[in-house]
């Protein structure tokens, strides 16, 4: 350590030699001014010291936390500079601050089955079916999952993994790879829009019909449902193929995002292009119009279904509403970020209009785009910077996943581990202390599989005590074919105070913004009961709090019944007492938002 120390020190002196060919001190004041800069060059040198001292212990405890198995923690900074240098950082380690609360993947995820074993997919979503309709069992999600293979063509599954149709050619045509899928938005009208990497759109309508023996009624089977099997008959037919802009445009201008929107029985196809267009299409594929969105550089990136017909749109450094029947957008775009946008989400439930954004550089980012009953374009929250690699988000169930997707360009991206956070918002709202954040509530490793891309459905509950909305999640993983399913069982996460600000009580939440906070399919599954009726009793000051009923503040049962005669209750009481607290919106279950 001397030696060490006395180094610099020779190093110093010599350089303040060559570099000091300011004379030797002369009188007191120059001397005494040598002696300071030359003291503080020394602690300069003992601080850069201490910072290598503790890389080389960050470094020896990684060492010693991989060899044991175990994942080291490091403080925020140290690891987002190691990160820096090595994609394997990520993986050994975990952010001291943001520690998640569980890295137990086998409780949160229990694996049902792989569907479609023998197909390398491409693509996959799931398609929701009406409750009713036949196929779909008192206890599996009504859903088929939709697959495109890698040689485009299509693929259909139910949960239980049978194949309903296989290899159904798309009809994209040789040399052309399917680059992008969406499927219907409403259950009434089924359909696959498929995308290639040319800018070629083609949909196809699917006619799905249930096979049924002849003597099984319908009464009988509603008296036991289990001893049925029953199945379905999916068939594929093109209902319309076109394109961006055919012709002589077509070079110039390439097509980066379409989304379906339904707006009552009218569907319209929107696309976004490369030079920050965004087209409308009617069903038949004839264009209604396009106009100029953005300005900024690869266009418009991607589009994303909002509340009341809206689409929101985003580019690199810009993000708005868009008004398809309109084709204008809506509002002046947000901007006033430096990396570059590559995905964006919704606030789980969207009650607040905030709008989630993730960074090319791994940070995720909240906007409110509303302030009062005025627009606005607030930056509001930042998430934990836990991943050097951008994620993709995917809100669902009033939490936030997150899958670190490494972009085109992004060197050595193979060796980056890919794992599934799950993000709290209301944890992050709190701000971080010193005591760990608990912002993280997941991050679920697959290793050594690496997830690729996931879909996620919820079942919308039965409304019967006891009943417990079920989640599924299915999986690709890099290199291996097939869809791995698994029932996702995950807690709730209490709504971020953004979604109960939106009541003006201040004190209490108010139940029009926990019901818009939920999810609209699967709703009354969610195990939110308890934070209700605990509401609903702290709002109305009715008697005492039996002492345990903290603990059922996020329990896993729910009464949609009970649920639905508590709000009755509470309306009828502020009738009674002529409070307005409850005639900021109507407190009806499954209330439809205004355009
Ligand atoms: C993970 O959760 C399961 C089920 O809750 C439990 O049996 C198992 O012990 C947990 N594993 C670890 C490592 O905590
Ligand atoms: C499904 O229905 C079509 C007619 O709509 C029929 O041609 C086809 O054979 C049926 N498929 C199966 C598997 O029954
Ligand atoms: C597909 O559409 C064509 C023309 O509209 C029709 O003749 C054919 O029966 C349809 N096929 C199926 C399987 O629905
Ligand atoms: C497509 O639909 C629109 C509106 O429904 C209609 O105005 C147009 O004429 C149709 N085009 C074709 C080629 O059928």
């Amino acid at each position: 350590m001397r030696a060490a120390w006395l180094t610099p020190l020779g190093v110093v002196v010599a350089s303040a030699g060559v570099l000091g060919s300011a004379p030797a001190c002369t009188d007191d004041a120059s001397c005494k001014a040598k002696m300071q800069s030359l003291t503080g060059r020394l602690d300069e040198l003992r601080d850069e010291m201490r910072g290598k001292h503790l890389t080389l212990q960050a470094l020896e405890e990684i060492r010693g936390g991989i060899m044991s198995g175990r994942r080291v923690e490091l403080p925020s900074a140290q690891r987002q500079h190691l990160e820096k240098g090595s994609p394997l950082i990520s993986e050994v380690t975990f952010d001291a601050r943001h520690r998640p609360v569980s890295t137990n993947v086998s409780r949160h995820f229990q694996e049902v089955r792989t569907i479609a074993p023998d197909i390398e997919v491409r693509l996959h979503g799931f398609l929701s079916l009406k409750r009713s309709s036949p196929g779909s069992s008192k206890n599996s999600i009504p859903a088929l999952l939709i697959l495109i293979s890698t040689t485009s063509q299509l693929a259909i599954f139910n949960l239980d993994g049978e194949a309903l149709l296989e290899d159904f050619d798309l009809g994209h045509g040789a040399g052309r790879q399917v680059v992008q899928m969406e499927l219907s938005p409403s259950q009434d009208n089924h359909f696959v829009l498929t995308v290639d990497d040319q800018g070629g759109i083609r949909v196809h309508n699917l006619k799905i019909i249930a096979k049924r023996a002849e003597k099984q009624g319908e009464e009988e089977e509603k008296a036991t449902p289990q001893k049925f099997v029953r199945t379905l008959n999916v068939t594929a037919n093109l209902s319309a193929a076109f394109t961006l802009s055919p012709g002589a445009l077509a070079e110039a201008r390439k097509l980066n995002a379409v989304l379906p929107i339904e707006r009552g029985a009218q569907t319209y196809f929107v696309a976004g292009d490369s030079l920050g267009g965004i087209s409308v299409f009617y069903r038949n594929g004839t264009m209604k119009g396009r106009v100029r969105v953005t300005e900024d550089t690869g266009g418009v990136k991607g589009l994303v279904r909002a509340q009341g017909q809206m689409v929101l749109f985003y580019s690199s450094h810009s993000f708005g509403f868009f008004s398809p029947s309109q084709v204008d957008v809506q509002y002046p775009p947000c901007t006033g970020w430096n990396s570059p946008l590559v995905d964006l989400a919704l606030e789980p439930g969207y009650a607040s209009g905030r709008v989630l954004l993730a960074l090319a550089d791994g940070d995720v980012i909240v906007f409110s785009t509303t302030r009062g009953k005025s627009k606005a374009c607030d930056l509001t929250l930042k998430f934990p910077h836990v991943s050097t690699l951008p994620f993709k988000l995917y809100a669902f169930k009033g939490h936030v996943m997150a899958l670190p997707s490494p972009l085109e360009d992004t060197p050595r991206k193979d060796e980056y581990l890919r794992e599934i956070f799950f993000f709290n918002m209301a944890a992050m709202e709190h701000g971080y202390g010193s005591s760990p954040s608990r912002a993280v509530t997941l991050q679920a490793s697959f290793k050594p599989k690496q997830p690729h891309a996931l879909a996620l459905i919820g079942q919308p509950a039965t409304g019967q005590p006891g009943d417990k909305a079920k989640s599924q999640i299915a999986i690709r993983f890099a290199g291996i074919k097939g869809v791995e399913l698994f029932d996702l069982t995950i807690r709730t996460p209490p709504p971020p105070k953004a979604a109960l600000a939106e009541a003006g009580e201040s004190d209490s939440w108010d139940l029009t913004a926990m019901l818009n906070w939920f999810p609209k399919v699967g709703v009354f599954g969610v195990a939110l009961f308890g934070v209700v009726i605990w509401n609903i009793r702290k709002a109305s000051g009715s008697g005492s709090s039996p002492s345990g009923e903290k603990e059922t503040l996020f329990g896993d049962d729910f009464d949609e019944d009970l649920f639905k005669e508590k709000l009755r209750e509470r309306r009828a009481k502020q009738k009674a007492e002529g409070s307005d607290a409850g005639s900021k919106g109507s407190m009806d279950l499954g209330q439809e938002d205004a355009d």
